[in-house]
């Protein structure tokens, strides 16, 4: 029952209102591209910390670079963009009621075999008055990924870690797996 419902809100998301689907649809692009965009930078200043600083170091690039990038983003395109997991770190990065529904429906697809890079969900949504695009693209585990949320952590930058995000969860990953979503809000 629940698989199916899931599949259902999956299915609408995916189609939208064939009445804005034109408008939808540019939408959604735009979305993938900025997202690849803000993947992109926080992968390369992750690499560069990484070599440059250690993991210690790191740990701010995924925190404070990224809700710069984030606020960046947010700002030139006047959208609401930014990460959200099932598994946190971070509880000011907690996934709201829309934004859960589509991890829980990425795990389930994920689970049954699909490709990681190609999950996405949106959908337009009227929000006290106001019509509202959202959209959410999974991120999977990458290997530069591994040395802070992976199952082999140093003990340094565990204890850090643990220090910074006393109730961190988002440990014990493995290559490949979702470790959370990019999400975007566009109001019309
Ligand atoms: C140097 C350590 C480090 C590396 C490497 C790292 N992260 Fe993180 N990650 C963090 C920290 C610290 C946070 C908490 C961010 C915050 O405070 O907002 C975080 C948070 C996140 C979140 C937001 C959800 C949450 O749990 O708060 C996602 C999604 C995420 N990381 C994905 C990735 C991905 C994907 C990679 C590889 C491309 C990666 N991280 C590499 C340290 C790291």
């Amino acid at each position: 029952m629940r698989k199916a419902s899931l599949l259902i809100i999956f299915l609408t998301g995916c189609f939208g209102a064939v009445s804005s689907y034109a408008i939808e649809e540019d939408r959604v692009s735009e979305s993938q591209m900025v997202i690849k965009q803000f993947a992109s930078e926080l992968k390369g200043e992750l690499i560069v910390n990484l070599k440059e600083g250690g993991p210690i170091n790191a740990i701010s690039v995924c925190s404070e670079k990224a809700s710069m990038i984030a606020d960046r983003i947010s700002q030139e395109k006047g959208w609401k963009i930014g990460r959200v997991s099932l598994r946190l770190r971070n509880p000011r990065n907690a996934p709201d009621v829309w934004e859960r529904k589509a991890l829980e429906a990425f795990e389930e697809s994920s689970i049954k075999g699909a490709d990681i890079k190609t999950l996405e969900y949106y959908e337009t949504l009227n929000e006290g008055g106001k019509q509202v695009f959202r959209y959410m693209k999974a991120i999977p585990v990458g290997e530069p990924c591994l040395t802070c949320h992976g199952k082999q952590i140093e003990p340094d930058l565990k204890a850090k870690l643990k220090e910074v995000y006393p109730g961190d969860q988002a440990i014990d990953f493995s290559f490949g797996e979702i470790i959370g979503a990019f999400s975007i809000s566009q109001s019309k």
